[in-house]
């Protein structure tokens, strides 16, 4: 077989079978492929696109290029779930333990940040002393014993979509539907969950920047799930604006107890419920709207908070912060950013703020950059609201007085102040089953 005919074939705008697919993964995997081919490949599926079967082929070649995780030895249905990636999205820290203390092992794999999105393994790392490098064996165990472990993703998990990501960056090759759904769901489908709920932000935030082309989106994972034999389900969620009040590691993880502990912002609380709801309904814990008051009752009853006390303990970090934030890295320095007019906040692009919170020290630059867990940005005010002139909007948080001038700068950008009251897109946009 040769890469060459393969490329010409898709230019053609012709079906690939499983055979070719799998010489490609293959090839990018072991590094006999050149960049060259790999990129002029990949350009041609975006432009001439993958049917579902082409799609299912590359997800699955793609999961099984690296280690796959075998979960068979953690009784019970394992349910994963994934967010297309947005601004102060902590879904993670608050689902994990509403799913497990319902009962439903949860052995979740995160990623961490990159640019102006955030990552859960760097929100967890905020809390002193966690460990999110489990072994495999770690991994399995907690699960078993406690019903929850949250860590980072092992280095070898589907190398093959480590190559092809770095080479659709500088491509121009990431907004494609068939490749950003390979490359989602051969992550997913490696991690060895029995079943898959996923949160496709749209919005300024997000990827996906339309409602039809998240359900495209939406569409193309759940039938990659099916195919593969994962029952999948996709929630579709508006990224316009933050998800809750806080972004930046620290400042998230102290929202996260917040809304366990019954007191959190109500938009990141409903989209929760609906996650968790979900969650629990692949787990054959009843029907949706039993198994969002099975998750309702474990923030009531506080079994949730004390499930992530658990967790947080046995991957070595300080339990006690979910009582006392103090415990919590804390900016040495903060700053309020006022309204610069009377009216309705219109608007408050969250890439925006994302970048902002990102040059406060929260986010990473490149892959080898530090970050500062304690920096970030809490809003005090959040779109649709009322706000008068010189009205703290927002405020910022950084150990470092002097990196407050380039945030404010983007944030200027970001604000929009109206005169009429806006309409708020609905939180949850669609459901695809
Ligand atoms: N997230 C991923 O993991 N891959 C993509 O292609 C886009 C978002």
């Amino acid at each position: 077989m040769r890469m060459i005919d393969i490329i010409e074939k898709k230019r053609d705008n012709k079906k690939l079978s499983q055979k070719e697919i799998e010489f490609f993964v293959k090839g990018v995997a072991d590094g006999s492929i050149p960049d060259y081919q790999t990129s002029a490949l990949l350009m041609a599926i975006c432009l001439n696109g993958m049917d579902d079967e082409e799609t299912l082929y590359l997800t699955q070649a793609m999961a099984a290029s690296g280690d796959q995780i075998d979960l068979s030895p953690i009784p019970g249905i394992k349910v994963d779930k994934h967010s297309t990636g947005g601004v102060g999205d902590k879904t993670t820290l608050i689902l994990g333990p509403i799913v497990a203390a319902c009962g439903v092992p949860v052995a979740k794999m995160s990623g961490r940040g990159l640019g102006h999105t955030g990552g859960t393994i760097d929100k967890l790392e905020s809390i002193p002393g966690f460990k999110s490098g489990l072994s495999r064996e770690e991994f399995i165990n907690s699960v078993k014993e406690i019903g929850i472990a949250v860590a980072g993703q092992t280095e070898n998990l589907v190398p093959a979509d480590k190559k092809l990501y770095a080479l659709r960056d500088v491509t121009g090759t990431v907004r494609s539907i068939p490749l950003i759904a390979a490359s989602i769901m051969s992550k997913k489908l490696a991690s060895g969950a029995d079943a898959i709920v996923l949160d496709v932000k749209v919005g300024s935030g997000a990827f996906m920047k339309t409602v039809d082309e998240a359900r495209r989106l939406a569409r193309a994972m759940v039938d990659i799930g099916k195919g593969a034999g994962r029952k999948t389900v996709a929630i579709i969620t508006d990224m316009d604006k933050p998800l809750g009040k806080a972004i930046g590691n620290a400042l998230e993880v102290r929202e996260a107890i917040e809304v366990l502990a019954g007191r959190g912002p109500e938009d990141i609380t409903e989209i929760c419920l609906t996650l968790a709801g979900k969650m629990l309904e692949l787990a054959g814990k009843g029907d949706f709207d039993t198994c969002k008051s099975l998750a309702l009752q474990a923030i009531g009853d506080r079994s949730a908070l004390g499930k992530l006390k658990e967790m947080i303990k046995n991957q070595g970090g300080i339990p006690d912060v979910v009582h006392d934030f103090s415990l919590l890295p804390k900016a040495v320095h903060t700053k309020e950013y006022l309204s610069p007019d009377t009216g309705y906040l219109a608007s408050m692009t969250s890439d925006v703020l994302g970048v902002a919170s990102m040059l406060l020290g929260a986010g990473r630059a490149n892959k080898e950059s530090s970050i500062d867990h304690a920096a970030g940005i809490v809003l005090l005010k959040k779109p649709g609201d009322r706000v008068e002139k010189n009205e703290p909007l927002m405020i910022l948080h950084a150990n470092q007085s002097s990196f407050f001038d380039a945030a404010i700068r983007q944030i200027e950008g970001a604000v929009e102040i109206s005169q009429d009251k806006p309409k708020m897109p609905p939180l949850i946009l669609d459901i695809i089953e």
